[in-house]
């Protein structure tokens, strides 16, 4: 039977309001009360879209490769990222730049960028002062952006790197506004001037930077021996043997600043919030960090952080073709997406499933279509990887050189940023200096 599971039917607006509002509270009312599945509506959207929870259900829908991407994704994005981005691509085009792009982000290419990660975060502590309160996302974010700044865009002239450093987090906060966003939404509809229009100008300025940067590794060609993610990207070719453009360049450039940077530094928001209020955890962590023999404890910490706290909501699809749930045919054109906060706080998949327990990673890896903070699928983060090691550098950095305490007793609540449950106070710490430890050797990085 054609049929969409039930769900609220408060209007669109308020559904809307509802989910900018209280998230949380919002998708949690739907599971009480209509169960694994439900739809909503909200304004903007010509159809409901239908939330899942299960994970099979959850693997139905991502092992298709030929579902299309969620309605929402194109709405805001599309004219800051441009329409070769990866994230905004479908079909062959989308999966010829994935080809292109993941070898840089796995594997020994992506740990020879352990030191710009360690160096970013060394700089960055450098500015704390030591018992004085502040809040560590956007600190985080700091380290984050420079990161992306040296490891994808590879940017060295000082004076372009300052004027980034400077523009981009401009960009970024205004890309992260709610109020933005709602304007988007109701531009259509009230028939207002383009909300985009400062943001915009905004581009344009730093697409000149971008561009500047391209041309100059062209110029300099392989010989310069760079190994920048945006070097890797000039050199590599399609299948057919051609190369990406300029203009190509330029969309996975900041496609890749986008998806990585708020995302990441979130991330580690949330995980220290998390340790903080968990001593036990914290000490265990600290004692393996200072032992430096290995990092099981480590990878259980960021697992369990990502599933606890989620930071992107939802990774959805359009339906390509029909799904059954629950006996419930969803017809082609549906759109469909996973909640990821509801599956990783199902109590059958992780009993006590509020509890912050890293244990629970410790003897078994994480289940692939019940913990998804990545999506899932041929559109599964292209950074995943990158961003669980990026997390392990910079919590271990931090960890073995600063003591840190919660400068709140209460913990963070979840609010909406964008497309990213972030922490409402940003994890406000006071941070004191530890007596230095030799920082244990590791097995040396062989050449790229
Ligand atoms: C903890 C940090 C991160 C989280 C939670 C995260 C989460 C996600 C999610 C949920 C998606 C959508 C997946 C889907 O639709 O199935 C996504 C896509 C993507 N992410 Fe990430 N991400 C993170 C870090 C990064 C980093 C560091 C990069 C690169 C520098 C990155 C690059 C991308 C790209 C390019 C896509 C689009 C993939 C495609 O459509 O094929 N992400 N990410």
């Amino acid at each position: 039977m054609h049929a969409l599971p039930p769900g609220p039917t408060e209007p669109p607006l308020v559904q809307t309001l509802r989910w900018i509002a209280r998230p949380i509270a919002f998708m949690e009312s739907g599971r009480r009360r209509f169960g694994d599945a439900f739809s909503v509506n909200f304004v903007g959207f010509q159809r409901p879209m239908v939330i899942l929870s299960d994970p099979d259900a959850i693997r139905a829908l991502y092992t298709e490769p030929a579902n299309g991407l969620p309605p929402g994704r194109k709405i805001s994005l599309l004219p800051i990222l441009g329409a070769n981005s990866v994230l905004l691509l479908e079909g062959r085009e989308h999966l010829a730049r994935r080809r292109l792009m993941l070898p840089p982000f796995h594997g020994e290419r992506m740990r020879s960028y352990e030191e710009i990660v360690r160096e970013a975060t060394q700089r960055e502590l450098s500015d704390w002062r030591a018992g004085e309160e502040f809040a560590i996302h956007p600190r985080m974010q700091a380290i984050t952006l420079e990161v992306i700044l040296r490891a994808v865009f590879g940017v060295t002239d000082p004076q372009r790197r300052a004027e980034l450093s400077e523009r981009l987090p401009l960009l970024l906060g205004e890309t992260a506004s709610v109020g933005l966003q709602l304007r988007m939404l109701l531009a259509p509809r009230l028939g207002r001037a383009d909300p985009l229009k400062d943001l915009k100008q905004q581009l344009s300025g730093i697409d000149e930077l971008l561009f500047a940067e391209i041309d100059e590794r062209r110029t300099e060609g392989d010989s310069a021996g760079r190994e920048d993610i945006l070097s890797l990207l000039i050199a590599a070719r399609f299948e057919d043997g051609e190369a990406m453009d300029d203009r190509d360049l330029r969309d996975q450039l900041l496609t890749l600043l986008l998806a990585g940077h708020e995302t990441t530094a979130t991330a580690l928001a949330w995980t220290f919030d998390l340790l903080l209020r968990n001593p036990a955890a914290l000490a265990r962590l600290t004692a393996e960090v200072d032992a430096g023999e290995d990092d099981e404890y480590l990878r259980a910490v960021v697992s369990e952080s990502l599933r606890l706290r989620p930071v992107v909501p939802l990774a959805g699809r359009r339906l390509a073709s029909e799904l059954e749930l629950d006996g419930l045919t969803l017809p082609v054109g549906t759109d469909v997406t996973p909640a990821i906060w509801l599956t990783h706080t199902r109590p059958d998949l992780y009993p006590e499933p509020y509890a912050f327990r890293p244990e629970r990673f410790l003897d078994s890896t994480p289940q692939t279509y019940g913990w998804i903070p990545f999506g899932g699928g041929v559109r599964r983060c292209l950074g995943a990887s990158f961003a669980e090691f990026e997390m392990r550098v910079v919590l271990e950095t931090v960890l073995r050189e600063r003591t840190l305490e919660p400068a709140s007793s209460r913990a963070e609540r979840v609010t909406r940023r964008n497309v990213t449950f972030s922490p409402r106070n940003g994890t406000r710490v006071r941070a004191r200096t530890r007596v230095a430890l030799p920082r244990p050797a590791r097995e040396p990085v062989p050449a790229a």
